[in-house]
């Protein structure tokens, strides 16, 4: 095995840090890491926003589903999908007048454009994961950035065609700190050959069996199996109908809402 291969197989999710800087090299290499990773057209259509401001950081552990180790982190990246750049070029070039000129149509930038930065946000993202664990600088991503849209508008500074799509909490592991691979299901559930593959009842059963072993009949949200208590825990839970909330508000800017609206 390479270091490259040993590095992603071990990764895991790291949510306390060693209690120092990550320092100005360290970041340098995980920043031009993230910003090789490979990006739709060469347009870098993301940005990565350095939370150096302790009581931001506060502020985002707090709307960020409440989680503590974020005020912590002694790194805090939040990547953003961006569009906002490339629309502010097409401005200052005119774009608007030509299309009009030459007959092309104008597009705002619309949902396709959002997940496309997303993607590129998060391949960068991912680019910064891995240069960090390769240097002893594990992390966590929280994906509760995508929640409270006009709060983190604001705390931002994010202007319209601008989408925070994942937040990384990075920093040195602690000493003795002992690494636990979580399970990932069977490769056949997830890994199809030619065409999407739906899983039948056996094998929905099956894929599960492992994660339901943890499942307890008393438990907290009165759920009769490991599919309710699941849902009552993370999917149908108020984070997650904050983020549908939020990322509805946020497509307003992206579909045309919005300026329909204005019109
Ligand atoms: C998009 C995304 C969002 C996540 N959001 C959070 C989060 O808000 N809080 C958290 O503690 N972990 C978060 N995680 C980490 C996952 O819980 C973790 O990756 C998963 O449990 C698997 O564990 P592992 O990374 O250690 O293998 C997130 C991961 C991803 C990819």
């Amino acid at each position: 095995m390479n270091t490259v291969i040993e590095t992603l197989k071990n990764r895991t999710s790291l949510r306390t840090y060693a209690d120092r800087p990550v320092s100005q090299e360290h970041l340098d290499i995980i920043l031009d890491c993230a910003m090789r990773a490979p990006t739709a057209g060469n347009m870098m259509l993301y940005s990565v926003i350095i939370i150096e401001d302790k009581k931001k950081k506060e502020i985002l552990s707090r709307t960020c589903d409440n989680q503590p180790f974020i005020a912590k982190a002694p790194l805090v990246l939040v990547f953003v999908a961006d569009y906002q750049k490339w629309y502010d070029y097409y401005q200052a070039g005119n774009v608007e007048d030509y299309c009009r000129q030459e007959n092309i149509p104008f597009t705002y930038p619309s949902e396709a454009n959002l997940m496309l930065a997303a993607c590129d946000a998060l391949i960068a993202a991912q680019n910064a994961v891995i240069a960090g664990e390769s240097l002893g600088i594990g992390s966590c991503y929280i994906g509760d950035i995508m929640e409270r849209y006009e709060e983190h508008k604001k705390l931002l500074n994010l202007p319209d065609y601008v989408f925070p799509v994942a937040m990384l909490c990075m920093g040195y592991y602690p000493d003795h700190y002992t690494k636990r691979l979580r399970p990932r299901f069977k490769r056949e559930y997830v890994v199809f050959k030619d065409s999407y593959r739906r899983l039948n009842e056996d094998e929905i059963k099956d894929m599960f069996r492992s994660l339901e072993e943890s499942f307890r009949t008393e438990n907290p949200y009165n759920a009769k199996n490991y599919a309710q208590l699941h849902y009552a825990r993370k999917t149908g839970a108020p984070f997650a109908r904050e983020m549908a909330r939020s990322v509805r508000e946020a497509l307003k800017v992206w579909n045309g809402d919005n300026r329909k609206r204005h019109d």
